[in-house]
């Protein structure tokens, strides 16, 4: 397992991209597989979990072709045209996949089994099998409501269902989204909480019928085909967001991050790092095919501590890593509420974040739904961290060594792939004293 080595200090400057985003880049292979035509993907994110979904399609018979790094050309064989994989399909580490997949392969008429790395065979899947199951689904899982999941022809094919999901998320609502195009009426979602609606943009982009009314989405069944359409996939935000959060907190940092997707529901940590007093511009704010896209210009400031506005989490979900790390250099308390989603992500990451927090010195409380801490103007390691073989833990504390005043490490990176190959590398060119071992 690799390790990153932190020396303290440095700061980022100059002008850095993230790869492509994962949300656009997963449903921009599903999409294409079930259009008719060919879709062509730009930016998209050659991680390994994005990487996973194109060879799980390419089991299901779909002819997917890599034109560079970051360009595919999707062959979609239709609604109908799936094929009966011979193997397992692997999501690896990506919640978005097995759970996206459950929705979409509950409609087939073949069997197949999912199956993913130790963490996502930890993670809560009856969120998505309970309501396929009341449109008919037949999917099964552990005892615990875990991978792998067998996933079997619905006996009498899927039924539209009026759904209200216990927790706000855009994997759920997605799951069902997907299932809906395949059942014998409308089927609609009623959010908590409204989250990211890639998949409905999407899905309206490719010729189907979705209708969004505030927090409730509707899709009709698919009887014409979906129609294949170019894809070209914004910069990662949640990958940004160490970026952000680095030349944030780290004293002379003056740093552009160029093509940042700027989703309003995937922004609430700009929003946090604005109501800390954060010195952050959005230049050149424009939409690039259907996505609204800025450069975010960060320079160096002192920030406070805050209390996040509960309504907020969704729109930073992926976030809280890197904002805990802007919170712990903060001056005064920072408060997080309402985020008990934390614990079932690639890690339990209230835990993984308070743990390796009190590693840095830091005075916190770790509640069921969230953390309370005080920020200090150093952190200073004691022992190395321990990622939890979580992406983005690792990349959170990374950043943490731009206020650091001991060398530290950081162990078990390798699943920074799975969202951000080459983060040592581009962070490193920025200016954080980081080797990869
Ligand atoms: C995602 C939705 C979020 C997020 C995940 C990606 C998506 O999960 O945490 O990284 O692409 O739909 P939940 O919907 O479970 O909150």
């Amino acid at each position: 397992m690799a390790v990153f080595e932190l020396a303290p200090g440095g700061r980022l400057m100059g002008r850095v991209q993230v790869p492509g985003d994962k949300s656009v880049s997963h449903r921009s292979v599903m999409l294409g597989a079930i259009a008719e035509g060919t879709t062509t993907v730009e930016g998209f994110l050659p991680g390994a979990d994005t990487l996973n979904t194109a060879t799980i399609f390419k089991q299901l018979g779909v002819r997917i072709e890599r034109l560079s790094a970051t360009a595919l050309r999707v062959h979609g064989v239709g609604l109908e045209g799936l094929r009966a994989p011979t193997q397992p399909l692997d999501c690896g580490n990506a919640g978005t996949a097995m759970r996206l997949l459950c929705g979409l392969l509950a409609a087939q008429r073949f069997g197949c089994t999912l199956i993913g790395d130790e963490s996502l065979s930890r993670r809560p899947m009856r969120r998505v099998l309970d309501p396929l199951a009341q449109m008919g689904a037949n999917i099964r899982a552990t005892a615990a409501g875990t991978a792998p999941l067998h996933v079997h022809p619905a006996p009498q094919g899927l039924r539209g269902i009026d759904y209200t999901p216990p927790v706000a998320s855009a994997q759920v609502k997605s799951a069902l989204l997907f299932a809906g195009l395949y059942a014998d009426g409308p089927t609609t979602v009623r959010e908590p909480e409204a989250t990211r609606d890639y998949t409905e943009q999407m899905l309206r982009g490719f010729g189907a019928e979705v209708l969004t009314a505030g927090k409730v989405v509707t899709v009709q069944p698919q009887t014409a085909p979906l129609q294949a359409a170019p894809i070209i996939v914004p910069g990662d935000f949640s990958s940004a967001a160490f970026f952000l959060v680095g030349a944030a907190i780290a004293p002379g940092s003056d740093l552009i991050v160029a093509n940042v997707g700027l989703h309003p529901r995937r922004t609430g940590l700009l929003a946090c790092l604005l109501d800390m007093g954060a010195d952050i511009e959005v230049l050149d704010r424009r939409w690039v095919a259907g996505n609204e896209v800025g450069d975010l210009r960060v320079r160096h400031r002192p920030l406070r501590g805050i209390a996040v506005p509960v309504e907020r989490v969704p729109d930073m979900i992926d976030e809280f890593p890197a904002f805990l790390i802007a919170a712990a250099v903060a001056e005064g308390r920072t408060t997080v509420t309402g985020a008990a989603e934390l614990r079932v992500k690639e890690s339990d990451r209230l835990a993984a974040m308070a743990a390796g927090l009190r590693i840095a010195g830091v005075q916190l409380a770790e509640r069921p739904d969230g953390i309370e801490l005080d920020g200090q103007p150093t952190l200073d390691f004691s022992d190395a961290i321990d990622s939890h073989t979580d992406h983005r833990i690792a990349m959170a504390f990374a950043m943490a060594a731009l206020r650091s005043v001991a060398p530290f490490r950081i162990n078990e990176v390798d699943n920074v792939a799975t969202s951000f190959p080459g983060f040592d590398v581009l962070a490193g060119n920025a200016g954080l004293l980081i080797s990869q071992a």
